[in-house]
């Protein structure tokens, strides 16, 4: 199963990107964790600043890290994109090289739900777990359920930061949703299924309504 999860800045992505992928047994794919990752490379360098003024890192960068990745042999069965395709020209660069996706899945949440969800996020960085203040907090406050290590705020989660990444969402990656919703409806062979899930309520809510798409 190869599977993309659209949708802004905070939607829960990569919350429920790491229910999807354990359930499907495919890794998920998150561009934001892997640039963060990189944080001490030369490329993490080169694009921390990018990520802190909430700006989209260029095409060319995002295209060489993705195709190296699904190039990794644990992709050979599928994989979990979260965070990627974010602009036309990534969509058009994995239709190019005919890398069949089967499902886009549009989580939707509004703007005022969004900047909730994201200014009371806490991360776990060594993993990527997302928690969130009262939505979903840690069982001990501050620290990762599983490793006991520090939770950390996200440089690009101030107010200011998240409501520059929804006007560049709106402004770049909203297009995709018409993109992919289109080319569904179009009865080309390649095209994978659109399917949009209004992801409010709770997490095993939201989770429900996604694998009822999926499956
Ligand atoms: P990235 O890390 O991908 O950030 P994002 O897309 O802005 O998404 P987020 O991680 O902020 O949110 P999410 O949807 O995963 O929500 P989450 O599950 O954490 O990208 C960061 C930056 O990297 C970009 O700005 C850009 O610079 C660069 N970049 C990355 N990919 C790129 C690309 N392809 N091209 C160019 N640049 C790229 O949930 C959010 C909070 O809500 C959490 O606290 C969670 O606990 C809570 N929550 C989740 N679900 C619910 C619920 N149902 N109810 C209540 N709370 C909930």
């Amino acid at each position: 199963m190869r599977i993309i999860l659209l949708g802004p800045p905070g939607a829960g992505k990569g919350t429920q990107a790491k229910f999807i992928a354990e359930d499907f047994s495919i890794p998920e794919i998150s561009t934001g964790n892997m640039l963060r990752a990189a944080v001490e490379t030369p490329l993490g360098l080169k694009v921390k600043e990018i990520m802190s003024q909430g700006l989209l890192v260029p095409d060319d960068i995002i295209i060489n890290l993705v195709e190296h990745r699904i190039q990794q042999p644990d992709c050979a069965g599928g994989f979990l994109f979260d965070g990627f395709p974010r602009t036309t020209a990534q969509a058009d660069a994995l239709k190019e090289r005919h890398i069949k996706i089967d499902h886009v899945v549009e989580l939707a949440v509004d703007d005022d739900e969004i900047v909730a969800r994201v200014t009371g996020r806490w991360v776990h960085p060594g993993s990527g777990r997302v928690y969130h203040m009262t939505y979903h907090p840690p069982k001990v406050p501050g620290l990762d359920d599983e490793t006991g290590e520090p939770l950390i705020q996200r440089e690009d989660d101030s107010l200011v930061t998240v409501r520059k990444r929804l006007k560049v969402y709106r402004e770049q990656t909203e297009p995709l949703l018409s993109y992919y919703e289109t080319w569904a409806n179009s009865g080309d062979s390649m095209a994978p299924k659109f399917s949009r899930v209004i992801a409010t309520g709770s997490l095993p809510d939201v989770r429900a309504k996604i694998m009822n798409v999926l499956r």
